[in-house]
């Protein structure tokens, strides 16, 4: 559940379970080890894996032998507090222990090695589970969280900010480019601050992070998410604009569009810094497609405020938004704050942020519309291809030939613009 960082997570832990002999099922009813890997950013989220853990008591009664391990972030924020609540849990790690996923997990219960143990990541083993892509390799640089936006419970359950050293991303992406993968994408809670150690000691930034994951042969696209607004620095947007592998997209959560609202959120930035990077960012890489998270409903924000807001989506031109309601996280800054307006109220703010994020979505789209883009295939399924633009827009298209394209580099002529995604035609070789 929850985010990439999460999705990564879970792959390391299945790859381990596989280095154990263990083979993975997406049935719940076969499996004789179930690991629930939690999110707690928004109450919600902590629902869904109660509810999940709560239906698994039928499939506990049925085979005593299953075992259940939850993992992540709601696992540090409750603790043993979830075994209380539900005696089927045989093991609980929170987020803060994930790394030592494997050897909490072979002590508790008492399981040796199979002969493949160490065997370097595969192409099958690894991101084949991800989520959100077959073809992207998903590499964590950093883990944690020090910028303690209020409404935010990621430092307490995942910690302070720590970057992995140099050497072992770089493995990592080795290991992935060796196994055929062309895509990688970075991930940490705010990227831009990384500052990692190379085998000299010294420090590298993530501009010259992605100057050497640059010279990687086989990689062919670099992303990264999420970046801070406020560590955005001239450095990184040259070397965005500079390393050729650097994909042309920019997650930047703005989250308001209000000073006052960014002010007691602890932003960090205003209205003001935010679009004179986007402009900076737009003048030096035309093409680039910016994205953004927005929270409605934080407490204090009136309607004005949330016109800043919708003003400010509409003046950024975001090409595509995810869009939150505020939800109080014990323990975080604001969730003493009282919420001023009601739930119904924060559905209609995300229903016209979601509006205005479609209706900017199509116009960009359109502009597409007669061009032609390098789409990765992700998936073919029968006559159709799906894959995304370098700028991260997902693209349907009819598959060229009988074979399976996944993987495949393919240059499309767009025809159609939709919210989102683009259709084309792949073009003639
Ligand atoms: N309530 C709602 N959304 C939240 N986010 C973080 N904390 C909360 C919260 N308490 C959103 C932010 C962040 C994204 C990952 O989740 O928009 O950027
Ligand atoms: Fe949470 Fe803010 Fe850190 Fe993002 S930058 S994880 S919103 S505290």
């Amino acid at each position: 559940m929850g985010c990439q960082m999460n999705v990564d997570d879970s792959n390391s832990m299945a790859s381990h379970l596989e280095r154990l002999g263990f083979s993975f099922t997406n049935s719940k009813e076969e499996a004789d080890f179930i690991v629930l890997n939690t999110c707690s950013v928004r109450e919600h989220a902590e629902h869904k894996a109660m509810s999940f853990i709560g239906r698994l008591k039928p499939l506990k009664d049925a085979n005593p032998n299953l075992k259940i391990v939850v993992t992540g972030c709601a696992a540090e924020r409750l603790g043993q507090k979830l075994r209380k609540k539900f005696p089927i849990i045989d093991l609980v790690i929170g987020a803060k222990q994930i790394e030592n996923f494997p050897e909490i997990f072979d002590k508790s219960f008492s399981l040796a090695h199979s002969d493949n143990c160490g065997e370097a990541p595969s192409r099958m083993l690894l991101p084949s589970r991800a989520k959100e892509s077959d073809e992207i390799a998903f590499v964590t640089i950093m883990r944690g969280c020090h910028n303690f936006c209020s409404y935010c419970i990621v430092p307490y359950v995942r910690g302070p900010e720590k970057s992995r050293a140099v050497a072992d991303v770089l493995a990592d992406i080795k290991t992935y480019a060796a196994g055929g993968f062309k895509d990688v994408m970075l991930l940490g809670q705010n990227v831009n601050s990384y500052c990692g150690a190379a085998s000299d000691g010294t420090a590298i930034d993530f501009p010259d992070l992605l100057a050497e994951v640059n010279k990687i042969p086989g990689i062919e696209r670099i992303r990264f998410m999420t970046s801070h607004p406020k560590d955005l620095s001239d450095k990184l947007i040259e070397a965005m604009a500079t390393l050729d592998k650097v994909c042309a997209h920019l997650h930047l959560p703005l989250q308001s569009g209000s000073d006052k609202i960014l002010e007691a959120m602890n932003r960090k930035y205003d209205t003001a810094l935010y679009i004179a990077l986007i402009k900076k960012i737009r003048r030096r890489i035309a093409d680039i497609c910016i994205t953004t998270d927005i929270l409605v409903g934080f407490p204090g924000e009136t309607e004005n405020d949330f016109s800043d807001t919708l003003l400010l989506i509409e003046k950024a031109g975001f090409n595509a938004l995810f869009a939150f309601k505020y939800s109080p996280r014990e323990g975080t800054a604001s969730s003493g704050l009282a919420e001023t307006i009601t739930e119904e109220e924060k559905d209609a703010r995300l229903k016209r942020v979601l509006e205005l994020a479609d209706k900017i979505s199509i116009s960009k789209n359109n502009a597409l519309v007669g061009s032609v883009v390098q789409v990765l295939v992700e998936n073919t399924e029968g006559p159709m291809c799906t894959g995304r633009t370098r700028s991260n827009i997902k693209v349907f298209f009819p598959a060229p030939t009988d074979k399976n394209m996944n993987g495949s580099m393919v240059d499309v002529t767009i025809t159609r613009a939709k919210v989102n995604t683009l259709v084309g035609e792949p073009c003639a070789k």
